[in-house]
């Protein structure tokens, strides 16, 4: 019966993509009542990574694994659509804002963090990149080996697999890709739309004239300079996401379980500081309700993001302990990286129109209904008979070309920035809790950040285009750091946000350099034909102050992209975890995140999860399964 309807399922994903609807793939999904007492592992978050390290440690059938996510199933249909792309539903997020930010003129910083199954990949954007190599090379060279480029590589390509676009569309607008080079045969689907709007022709040849270097394959190390760069959506322009390639494939498996609308309060310890067991509590019960404790023989793993990993290790008497000690809480491990190092990427939205702009144009789905009804109708025709499928303009998600700016092309006075950064007294710009040890830290982070900044083959600045006159700016490489601190009046409560957003006068800077950078790729030849106008901030915002004042008054605290609060450092760099991901001063406990990166890449961070959280489960693998092992470190660059 069950063997007959996993087929059947199979079928009908073959025709139409994942099917959220039928009960079943849910099978391992549990409730309270129908806990074990003891897991071989435990989970801790069933968001992107949570379920991705869940996948590959069930595949052992004698390991049992349990999953507990606060979230709940969101089987809303349009949840996989293109469309939700650029619209995140409030019931899926924890609503949570940081504290006043002086950097944007005392306004809130806007706080993403996923509260649902497949976490932030059930909600996100869907562009589906990478960053350039020398990102993720600066990792390693904080002493972190086997975390450079080419130790992570062969997990992007575990983790993906990608299609070509029909061939006109390639051809017509000279889309690049390797697969040799970067892809792999993984449970994410990485492909174009089958549609980009014409415009998007012209503002290539603006890039061109400008001097701004192309490269072929973005996903293949080469994220700097101009590059197209995918969508995680599969053959039929569904969402391909955690729960898609890491879940509902595994619904055969009986040794995976899943719990959800659950909040895991606790790590507990043995007297030899072991990991043993985590307490937990129904979703929206009172602090004082009763609370389930479910014991792990093997290990504990951290999933629940950026925002909570660091939390329930705080929580748990692992971290700051000046922090703990005004909580109340007995300090196990007195690791005050745990909270600190925060990163996003801050974003400021620059304003232009074209006044003779081609037809069609992104505007033509909002403004002219003959147009928007023929989109509809191309969209439509996937659900019918499946001999020709043109999907068209609704197969479109937030765009697929992109600029990530390398700071001597965005500014020629480049030597002035990094002179500048390098001659800061970087305890002015940190948190006030930092330690002499924590400023030490960031002082290693920092020389190794602006000596890449002087170089070619990374960049500190994204500009998405599609076609669009206006677009996000998105600053890729902060030195500002921010902090998640528990609330010490009340643990359970949400942990106190603050992002330190534009503390560091450098950042700034860059930006500032950014708007004037934009302006002369709207002022180039080929941009004529389509007359750019700005309208925010303005010409008449012109000097750098004023640029300044502008970018302070609306610029946002991140893209989504939080991360790093429990970071892969040496413990003297006051980092939380090991290269292998076991937290400092105990063992049964490992973090497999977004938190455990040192130095945010200049990527949108999901394809980067996904690599993180492979790499975390053959590491952890590794430990316990004798027989398998994981691919070899590689050694340590010598800066
Ligand atoms: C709105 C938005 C748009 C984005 N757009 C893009 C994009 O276009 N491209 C891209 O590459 N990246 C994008 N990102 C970023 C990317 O999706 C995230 O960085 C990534 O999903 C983070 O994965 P994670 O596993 O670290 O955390 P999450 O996926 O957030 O998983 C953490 C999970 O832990 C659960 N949890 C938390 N606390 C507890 C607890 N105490 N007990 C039990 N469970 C708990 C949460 O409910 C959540 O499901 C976006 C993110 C957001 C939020
Ligand atoms: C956030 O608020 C929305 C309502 O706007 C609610 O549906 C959702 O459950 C809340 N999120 C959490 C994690 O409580
Ligand atoms: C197409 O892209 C390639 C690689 O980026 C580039 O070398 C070539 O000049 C481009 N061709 C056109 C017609 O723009
Ligand atoms: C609206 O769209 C139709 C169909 O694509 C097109 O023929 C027409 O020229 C458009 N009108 C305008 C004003 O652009
Ligand atoms: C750096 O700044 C801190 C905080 O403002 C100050 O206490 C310290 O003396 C400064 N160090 C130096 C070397 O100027
Ligand atoms: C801490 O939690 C308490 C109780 O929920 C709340 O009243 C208070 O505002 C919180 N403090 C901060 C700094 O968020
Ligand atoms: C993990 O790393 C730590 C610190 O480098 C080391 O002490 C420990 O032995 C490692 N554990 C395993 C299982 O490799």
């Amino acid at each position: 019966m069950r063997v007959g309807l996993v087929q059947l399922l199979a079928a009908l994903r073959t025709t139409y993509g994942y099917v959220h609807t039928l009960s079943d793939l849910r099978g391992r999904q549990i409730s309270a009542r129908q806990l074990s007492d003891t897991y071989d592992y435990i989970v801790v978050g069933g968001g992107q990574s949570g379920l991705v390290v869940a996948n590959r440690l069930s595949e052992n059938s004698e390991r049992s694994v349990l999953v507990v996510e606060y979230g709940h199933f969101d089987d809303n249909p349009g949840q996989v659509e293109p469309s939700s792309a650029g619209a995140w539903p409030q019931r899926n997020l924890f609503n949570v804002s940081s504290v006043p930010q002086p950097g944007l003129n005392n306004r809130l910083g806007v706080v993403y963090a996923a509260a649902v199954v497949g976490g932030g990949s059930t909600i996100n954007g869907m562009l589906f990149d990478r960053g350039a190599a020398e990102d993720y090379d600066i990792w390693e060279r904080l002493r972190n080996p086997g975390w450079g480029w080419r130790g992570l590589l062969p997990y992007f390509k575990k983790s993906t697999t990608f299609t070509p676009p029909r061939r006109e569309l390639a051809q017509e607008f000279n889309i690049t890709w390797d697969i040799e080079r970067a892809y792999g045969n993984g449970p994410i689907h990485a492909n174009f739309p089958d549609w980009q709007w014409p415009g998007i022709k012209i503002q290539w040849e603006a890039w061109k004239e400008l001097g701004m270097p192309v490269n072929v394959e973005g996903a293949a190390g080469d994220a700097w300079g101009a590059y197209w760069t995918p969508s995680a959506t599969d053959p039929q322009y569904r969402r391909s996401y955690s729960r898609s390639g890491y879940w509902e494939p595994a619904a055969e498996r009986e040794n995976l379980k899943l719990l959800t609308e659950h909040r895991v309060n606790e790590v507990l310890f043995d007297l030899n500081k072991r990991a043993t067991a985590i307490t937990i509590q129904e979703r929206g019960s009172a602090n004082d309700a009763p609370k389930i404790t479910v014991k792990a023989t093997r290990e504990i793993v951290l999933c629940a993001g950026w925002l909570h990993t660091p939390h329930i290790l705080q929580r748990s008497g692992v971290g700051p302990k000046a922090l703990l000690e005004e909580a109340g809480i007995e300090t196990l491990v007195d690791l005050p990286g745990v909270g600190s190092n925060l990163q996003d990427h801050p974003v400021y939205g620059i304003g232009y129109q074209y006044q003779t702009d081609v037809f069609p144009n992104p505007t033509s789905m909002f403004l002219n209904a003959t147009f928007r009804t023929w989109a509809d109708e191309q969209w439509q025709q996937r659900k019918g008979e499946l001999l020709v499928i043109l999907y068209r303009p609704r197969s479109v998600g937030v765009g697929n070309a992109l600029v990530t700016a390398p700071l001597p092309i965005l500014d020629s006075n480049y030597r002035t920035i990094l002179r500048k950064g390098r001659a800061q007294n970087a305890t002015e710009y940190l948190p006030k809790t930092y330690s002499a040890q924590q400023v030490g830290g960031f002082i290693a982070q920092r020389n190794i950040l602006l000596a890449s900044f002087g170089k070619i083959n990374n960049g500190v600045v994204e500009i998405p285009f599609s076609g669009r006159a206006g677009s996000s700016l998105i600053f890729m490489k902060p030195l500002s750091r921010g902090t998640v601190l528990l609330n010490t009046t009340d643990i359970y409560a949400e942990p106190t946000i603050d992002f330190n957003t534009n503390i560091n006068p450098v950042d700034l800077d860059i930006m500032v350099a950014t708007i004037k950078y934009y302006r002369k790729w709207m002022a180039t030849e080929a941009m004529k034909e389509l007359t750019p106008v700005e309208t925010n901030p303005g010409t008449s915002v012109a000097t750098d102050e004023q640029i300044t004042a502008a970018l302070k008054s609306s610029m946002g605290a991140g893209a989504g992209h939080s991360c790093c609060t429990a970071a892969m450092a040496p413990r003297e760099f006051s980092g939380v975890v090991s290269p292998n991901l076991t937290v400092y001063g105990v063992t049964g406990l490992s973090v497999a995140d977004l938190s455990i990166v040192p130095v945010i890449p200049a990527t949108h961070t999901c394809a980067t999860v996904y690599a993180i959280a492979e790499k975390a489960a053959d590491l952890i693998k590794a430990r316990h399964d004798r027989n398998i092992r994981p691919s070899p470190i590689t050694p340590l660059i010598d800066v």
